[in-house]
């Protein structure tokens, strides 16, 4: 049943027609709890409050079903913009971003061209800009404009989803540029032609994927809200002696809040993935569709 529900989500996170009906119902599913808000405002009022309590985030405008030049240019200069905002306010955060928001299903070189416009500006405010990694159609491209991104910038970092079985090699061949990644467990639906269809083969990998990384003596952004594997991490930088400055606790706004403020008072460095926008639908399925609980917590704002 979990399972179904899961493929559900996903299903209508990917529908541009059922994205755009949601939007009308503006946040009244209770994607607010998700979503920081509509505006580029909302998201650095959320960042300043979350850094008022120790926590450092990572802003995301979030732009999905980009399909035109035009598109893919407003969703760029947002980006600036935010990049902009982050800077004037100055907020701690880092800017993460999803190439198909910058065109690439148009073109590899219409998203390469903002890419380099971005890192230019973010580049010029010190500012980190982190590409997520999408489903497993985009991830060679996406690695691929990684790398070449890497031999100009160091202020950029993807993200490796431990339940493709190319991650350890992908992690492994990745180590010739230290790069800064983010491990993730992966929240797309995904055939197991690519990745491990069972939950435990996925965080055995994710476990051996985060200690293969920091044995590296990469940065890593270990991004989860599953406890044991926070666990595991947190054990294995005691017995290695690893610096606290190698590594980070990523986890999604509006979700484990207690951990994340725990995980602040136990003195571990804690960023926040703050998404806004208007195009929230798209995320806010991917969240559904990790935990389906979240389900009756949606019913329960439809009725309110
Ligand atoms: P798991 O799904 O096993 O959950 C562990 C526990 O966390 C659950 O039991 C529950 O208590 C809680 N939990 C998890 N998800 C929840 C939810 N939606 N609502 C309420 N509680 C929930 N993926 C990707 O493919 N590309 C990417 O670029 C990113 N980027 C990214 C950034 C950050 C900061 C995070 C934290 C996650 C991502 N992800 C991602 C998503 C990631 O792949 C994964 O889908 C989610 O983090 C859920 O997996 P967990 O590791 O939390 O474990």
């Amino acid at each position: 049943m979990e399972s179904i529900m899961r493929n559900f989500f996903l299903f209508l996170g990917k529908s541009k027609a059922v994205n755009t009906f949601a939007k009308k119902f503006g946040h009244k599913l209770g994607a607010s709890k998700f979503v920081a808000g509509e505006t580029l405002q909302h998201a650095i009022e959320t960042a300043s409050r979350l850094n008022k309590d120790g926590r450092v985030v990572t802003l995301d405008h979030l732009g999905e079903f980009v399909s035109t030049q035009q598109d893919a240019n407003a969703s760029a200069q947002m980006i600036l913009k935010t990049l902009d905002a982050i800077h004037d306010s100055q907020v701690e955060s880092h800017l993460s971003l999803k190439m198909t928001s910058l065109g690439l299903d148009i073109h590899k070189d219409v998203c390469l061209k903002h890419m380099y416009d971005i890192l230019e500006r973010a580049k010029k405010y010190n500012i980190f800009v982190r590409i997520d990694m999408e489903d497993f159609a985009h991830c060679q491209v996406t690695l691929d404009i990684f790398k070449e991104l890497l031999t100009h910038y160091d202020n950029v970092g993807s993200v490796i989803q431990a339940y493709l079985y190319r991650a350890e090699d992908d992690i492994k061949e990745l180590d010739a540029y230290h790069p800064n990644l983010r491990l993730v467990k992966g929240a797309y639906k995904e055939s197991d032609k690519v990745a491990f269809p069972d939950k435990q083969d996925v965080d055995t990998n994710f476990n051996k994927i985060i200690k293969l990384h920091l044995q590296n003596g990469n940065y890593t952004a270990i991004a989860t809200h599953d406890e044991k594997v926070i666990q595991q991490a947190k054990q294995y930088v005691d017995e290695k002696n690893i610096s606290s400055d190698q590594f980070e606790f990523q986890l999604l706004y509006g979700i484990c809040e207690d951990l994340q403020k725990q995980l602040v008072k136990e003195g571990f460095k804690v960023r926040v993935y703050v998404p806004f926008g208007v195009d929230w639908f798209g995320y806010f399925m991917r969240r559904l569709a990790e935990r389906p609980a979240n389900v009756w917590f949606v019913l329960k704002n439809m009725f309110k």
